[in-house]
């Protein structure tokens, strides 16, 4: 299995080259992390699940701290220091009240993006923190945010917003490298949309046994249709992480309607 530590020096290099615009023509010198330090403009759309060995993300009471080892967290910080933007979906603000800020890494925090079609998520919630960094809400209501939240109102395509125009409207004020945080139901929309270039699966070595798993996607009958990206494995530490390249006939628009 391939090593994920990067050494220091390295690790300098990859935010430079995604943040820096001298540095777009460095060498970014990782397998891991070199896809994903790609220079500001790049559209890019990574998905990342911290999962139990049973591909669990929380008991079924809810408890969903702590599935990922220290370096499967740091894995996560990383992959916030090098995008534009994070983006969750309602039930995670309510369940995790997650920050979403760069702690465990060196490198800036990204944007934070919520979505929350209906605007039922309260104003109190950490992401909403004003430091320093973007906070922005994509919601289908007239509903009014704390002060220095964006808003960006869309309506809804049948059940949901489409994520397309979810990518596009980012785009628009200038972030197109966004990592989808989950949980399952959003990142399942991107997947649907056929909007992930690469999704990163930590795998943390515990066994829950029951509970909700990181990715909910449509069911499919038989093996042959499931989807079967080209996979890397990197030992991290006290975490594997399977690095999933989808190629565009490998994406998911085979089981998605
Ligand atoms: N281990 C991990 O890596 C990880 C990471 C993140 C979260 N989680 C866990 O995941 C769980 C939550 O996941 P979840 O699947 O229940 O919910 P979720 O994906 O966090 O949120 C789903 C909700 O977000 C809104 N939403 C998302 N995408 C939308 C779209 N394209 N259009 C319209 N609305 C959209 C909808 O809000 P409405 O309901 O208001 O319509 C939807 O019901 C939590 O327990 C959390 O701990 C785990």
């Amino acid at each position: 299995m391939n090593r994920g530590a990067v050494r220091p020096e390295v690790w300098d290099r990859l935010v430079a080259r995604a943040h820096l615009p001298g540095a777009a023509m460095a060498a970014a010198g990782h397998e891991l992390y070199g896809p994903i330090a790609q220079p500001p403009g790049t559209a890019l759309v990574i998905g990342q699940v911290g999962q139990s060995l049973d591909g669990r993300i929380a008991t079924l009471a809810g408890d969903a701290q702590n599935i990922s080892g220290r370096d499967g967290l740091v894995h996560l910080h990383r992959l916030r220091a090098l995008v534009d933007a994070v983006i969750v979906g309602a039930k995670t603000a309510v369940h995790d009240n997650p920050q979403l800020n760069v702690r465990h890494a060196k490198g800036p925090n990204p944007a934070r993006v919520l979505i929350d079609p209906r605007g039922r998520i309260p104003d109190d919630r950490r992401l909403f923190h004003d430091d320093g960094a973007r906070r922005i809400v994509i919601q289908a209501v007239d509903r009014p945010r704390p002060e220095g939240v964006e808003v960006i109102r869309l309506g809804l395509d049948g059940d949901i917003i489409a994520p397309h125009r979810i990518v596009a409207a980012l785009a628009a004020l200038g972030l197109t490298r966004l990592l989808v945080e989950g949980g399952a139901t959003t990142l399942g929309h991107f997947c649907s949309a056929n909007l992930i270039d690469r999704l990163h699966i930590a795998v943390a070595p515990l066994i829950i046994g029951a509970g909700p798993t990181g990715l909910a996607l449509p069911p499919v009958d038989a093996l042959d249709d499931c989807v079967r990206p080209t996979v890397t494995a990197y030992d991290l530490g006290s975490d594997v992480v399977f690095d999933c390249v989808f190629r565009p006939r490998e994406r998911y628009t085979m089981v998605a309607e």
